[in-house]
C-alpha cells in the first residue's frame, strides 16, 4: 500500500514508519520538524521511506503527498494540554484545521481511507469505565480540538473509510524520543535525580507501548471498514499515577517516590478505559506491559543512547516554547485557518 503519514517524523510516526516499511508498504512522511533544530530526517526515518518537509496547514503540500495514496494518516499536531495552552490559536490550527484540510484533500484526491490520531484525553473525567460510545468530556484545548476534529472528519468523509484511534498515553523507545509523557518522564527523572515527583497519585490513566500503536495502525490500514473509532491500549494497562511511579521505582532500584499534593489541580483527567472493541477486532492487540517501556527507556538513558535526558529535544513543551520564540512555528491565520478556527469558536463545549 501507498501510505502518507502527516506528522510522521515524531515520537509515534518514526516508529510507525519503520514498522510499515518493514511490512513492505511505501511510506511518505510529511513533517515540518517543528521542534528539532538541524535534525536529520535520515537519522529518524528508514531509507525505504520518502520524506517531505512541509507545513501540515499547506493544502498544496498535503495534496502533493496524497495524490495516488491508498491511505493517509494524520498524527501531526500539538500533544497535551500544556503545549496547547501556550498558544490556543496555534493549537486549533495544528490539531483541528490541519486534519480537516488533510481530509478535504484526501476526498478530492480520491484517497479511500483516512486514519486520525486522537486521544483517550477526550474522556476527561469519568467515574465509571469509558468506551467509544461514552460521550466525550473534553477538559481543555487539546481534548476539545481532538473531539471537534473527530466530528468534522466524520461528516466530511461520509463516503469513504475513516478510522479514529483514541490512544492511551504512550511509553517506550522511539528514534524521535519524547521524555515528557508520564511514564517516560518519571523514568528519566528517577535516573537523573533518584526521585520520582508524584503530584496526585489517585487519577487513573491508560498506558500503551509505542510499538503496539504502530502495530494497531498497520492492522487498521490493511482492513479499512466504514467509520470506526477505537480506544488503543489494553484493559490491564489502566493504572493510577501512583502505580506508574511504583512501576518505575521497580525498574530503577534505590530511587524514591516524592509524593506532593494528593491531587494534581492542573490535570483533572481521571478515567478507566475499556479496550474491548479493539480486542474484539484485533485479538491480542497491545500486548506490551508498562514495565517493558520503562525498562527500554531506563536502558537507553543508562547506556547513554539519549544525548542527555534533560535536552529540550526530548520535551515537546520546552521545544515548542523555543520554536515559538525563534519563529520556527506560529499561528498563520490565513484564509483556511481562519475559516476553520470559526468552527472551534462556534462550538459549545457543554457536550455531556
Ligand atoms: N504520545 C502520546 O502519548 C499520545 C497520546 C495520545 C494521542 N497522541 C496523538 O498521536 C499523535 C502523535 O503524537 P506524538 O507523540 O508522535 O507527537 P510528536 O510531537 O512527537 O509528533 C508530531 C509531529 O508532527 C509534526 N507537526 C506538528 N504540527 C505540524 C505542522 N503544522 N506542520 C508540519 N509538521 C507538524 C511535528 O514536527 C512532529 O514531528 C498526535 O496527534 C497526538 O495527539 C499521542
Amino acid at each position: 500500500m501507498r501510505i502518507v503519514l502527516y506528522g510522521g517524523a515524531g515520537y509515534l510516526g518514526t516508529v510507525a514508519t519503520r514498522h510499515l516499511t518493514e511490512l513492505g508498504h511505501q511510506v511518505t512522511v510529511v513533517d515540518g520538524l517543528i521542534y528539532q533544530r538541524g535534525d536529520d530526517p535520515a537519522r529518524l526515518l528508514p531509507s525505504a521511506s520518502t520524506f517531505i518537509q512541509a507545513d501540515l496547514r499547506d493544502p498544496a503540500a498535503l495534496r502533493r503527498a496524497a495524490t495516488g495514496a491508498d491511505a493517509v494518516v494524520h498524527l501531526g499536531g500539538l500533544v497535551g494540554e500544556p503545549a496547547c495552552a501556550l498558544d490556543e490559536t496555534l493549537a486549533v490550527e495544528l490539531n483541528y484545521a490541519s486534519p480537516v484540510l488533510a481530509a478535504e484533500v484526501a476526498r478530492t484526491a480520491g484517497v479511500k481511507h483516512v486514519v486520525f490520531f486522537s486521544s483517550c484525553s477526550v474522556y476527561g473525567h469519568h467515574d465509571g469505565t469509558v468506551d467509544e460510545d461514552t460521550t466525550p468530556n473534553p477538559l481543555g484545548i487539546y481534548a476539545r480540538t481532538k473531539v471537534l476534529a473527530e466530528r468534522t472528519l466524520t461528516g466530511l468523509l461520509n463516503d469513504r473509510a475513516l478510522t479514529v484511534l483514541r490512544l492511551a498515553t504512550v511509553h517506550g523507545r522511539s528514534p524521535r524520543q519524547r521524555l515528557d509523557s508520564v511514564a517516560n518522564r518519571m523514568t528519566a527523572q528517577a535516573l537523573a535525580t533518584g526521585r520520582i515527583p508524584l503530584n496526585g497519585g489517585t487519577q487513573r490513566r491508560p498506558l500503551v507501548h509505542v510499538a503496539d500503536v504502530a502495530d494497531v495502525l498497520a492492522q487498521v490500514l490493511t482492513t479499512p471498514d466504514g467509520h470506526r473509532t477505537f480506544n488503543v491500549g489494553a484493559d490491564r494497562e489502566n493504572y493510577t499515577i501512583a502505580e506508574i511511579a511504583q512501576t518505575v521505582q521497580q525498574a530503577v532500584p534505590g530511587c524514591r517516590i516524592d509524593a506532593g499534593p494528593e491531587r494534581d489541580e492542573a490535570d483533572a483527567r481521571d478515567y478507566r478505559t475499556s479496550f474491548a472493541r479493539l480486542t474484539a477486532a484485533f485479538p491480542g492487540a497491545c500486548p506490551t506491559p508498562l514495565s517493558h517501556g520503562v525498562r527500554e527507556v531506563a536502558d537507553a538513558v543508562q547506556a547513554g543512547d539519549l544525548d542527555h535526558p534533560d535536552l529540550p529535544e526530548y520535551d515537546n513543551l520546552v521545544g515548542l516554547k523555543n520554536s515559538l520564540a525563534d519563529g520556527r512555528i506560529r499561528a498563520l491565520a490565513d484564509d483556511d485557518c481562519t475559516r476553520l478556527h470559526a468552527d472551534y469558536t462556534r462550538t459549545s463545549w457543554s457536550v455531556r
